[in-house]
């Protein structure tokens, strides 16, 4: 996660935090969480390096670990608005960039994945919102089994 912003540049007065996703995350983060559950006690030390090769198994296909770091970071921008609203912030979030020049700007290794960033910040108290547009029913997309 980056808070970045060019002062010269209109749209980019504001922070915006660019949500970075890791295609080698489940290889890069393993160790720490399983020596915590070791820890823990969730599971016998022995244990570990088996769990740890069935762990890696899944993100082995770049195609799928792709999309298991995309879903990850997606949720986390997810809980990041709904905690900004929480202190009073609003959000915008934004998929319509340039990926591949935001990810040279930013000095972002090219095999990472940058599916969304957010602008952020308060309201200007001053300034009316535009009335919300169309937003799809539950009943239109959903439906409880
Ligand atoms: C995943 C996603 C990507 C979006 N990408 C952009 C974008 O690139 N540029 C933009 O101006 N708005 C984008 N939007 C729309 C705004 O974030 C925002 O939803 C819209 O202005 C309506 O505001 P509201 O959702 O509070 O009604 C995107 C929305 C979502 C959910």
């Amino acid at each position: 996660m980056r808070l970045g912003g060019r002062p010269d540049e209109g749209f980019l007065k504001q922070p915006h935090i660019v949500f970075i996703a890791n295609p080698r995350a489940g290889f890069e983060h393993v160790d720490k969480v399983l020596d915590s559950w070791v820890e823990l006690g969730y599971i016998p030390k022995e244990a570990k390096e088996k769990l740890k090769e069935n762990i890696q198994r899944g993100w082995t296909d770049r195609e799928k670990a792709v999309r298991k770091a995309i879903r990850d970071t997606a949720l986390f921008c997810m809980t990041v608005m709904i905690v900004a609203r929480a202190y009073g912030l609003e959000t915008h979030p934004m998929e319509g960039f340039d990926e591949e020049r935001l990810k040279e700007f930013l000095g972002v290794d090219k095999d990472k994945v940058i599916p969304v960033m957010l602008a952020i910040g308060y309201k200007d108290p001053q300034r009316e919102l535009l009335p919300r547009a169309y937003r799809f029913k539950f009943e239109e997309f959903g439906r409880f089994l």
